[in-house]
């Protein structure tokens, strides 16, 4: 693989300030009503429902929020107005909404949605591993653990850590990773914080968010030669090694970046 790395114009430290994408979709929500409801003529909850969801997930796309929140914002009022009428205990909504907060704790910073690598993107990783002995990856963000538990089956002499925002997949990484003892190591916290220095491989499924940022930390941090591999987001502006791609339908593709090897290189 040939090195064809190059250094990223000026980018911004942190995404755009502002309102969190939550709080905008929100807003956007509530100044829809009124026009929905004068677009359906006061005149029937299912005109009303499909007026504001076609204006919302217009306004999202115009607001510039990102694709995944056209779903949500089509489907938000909907859900709210069939949950009215299923006429559930109301315990529920705070349930659910709990059970969300446990999940995506922390996505209106972090702008990094829980969605899991699928089986052929674990696959291919530990092609990606140094043939040395012990290797070490760390999966920045890693969900239910699936990627460093199946990585210490398949490795058996390699270490492989996870840290994890969101309490409940940190909980089910945990639990996933006590079957590999020593092998696998979990912390909950925030990787921003994370010392990489020990790495070989620090594997990222994230958002096109926080690339940039990332791109800085481990050049700062991994030694030369050790590797930076992203799922499905590029770093903006920076050459990949390799792209991976994953064949499976929906899978993605690896994005391989090696840490160069002098300080002028980076
Ligand atoms: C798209 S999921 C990927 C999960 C797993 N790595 C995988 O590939 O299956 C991204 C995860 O990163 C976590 N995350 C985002 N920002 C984080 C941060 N700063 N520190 C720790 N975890 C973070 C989210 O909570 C989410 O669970």
């Amino acid at each position: 693989m040939s090195n064809m790395l190059r250094q990223p114009a000026a980018l911004p430290e942190r995404p755009a300030a502002g309102w969190p994408p939550a709080a905008r979709a929100l807003l956007l929500h509530a100044l829809c009503v009124p026009p929905a409801w004068m677009l359906a003529g006061g005149d029937g909850t299912a005109w009303w429902l499909a007026a504001e969801s076609l204006l919302a997930a217009g306004g999202g796309l115009l607001l510039g929020l990102a694709p995944w929140w056209l779903p949500i914002n089509l489907l938000f009022v909907p859900a709210l107005a069939l949950a009215l009428a299923a006429d559930l205990h109301p315990g529920w909504a705070p349930g659910a909404f709990v059970l969300l907060l446990l999940c995506y704790w922390g996505v209106g910073r972090t702008q990094v949605p829980l969605f899991f690598s699928a089986d052929a993107a674990v696959h291919a990783l530990p092609g990606l591993l140094p043939e040395t002995p012990r290797p070490r990856l760390i999966d920045l963000g890693c969900g239910n653990g699936k990627v460093i538990a199946r990585l210490a089956a398949v490795r058996g002499d390699g270490s492989f850590d996870g840290i994890e925002y969101a309490p409940l997949p940190w909980l089910a990484a945990w639990l996933r990773c006590l079957p590999h003892g020593g092998r696998c190591s979990l912390r909950w916290g925030d990787f921003w914080t994370a010392d990489l220095s020990g790495y070989d491989l620090a594997y990222a499924y994230l958002s096109p968010v926080p690339m940039a940022r990332l791109w800085r930390k481990v050049l700062a941090e991994m030694r030369p030669g050790t590797l930076l591999v992203s799922n499905s987001f590029a770093v903006p502006g920076v050459a990949p090694e390799a792209v991976i791609e994953l064949g499976e339908a929906r899978a993605g593709r690896l994005y391989v970046y090696r840490i160069p090897g002098t300080r002028e290189q980076r």
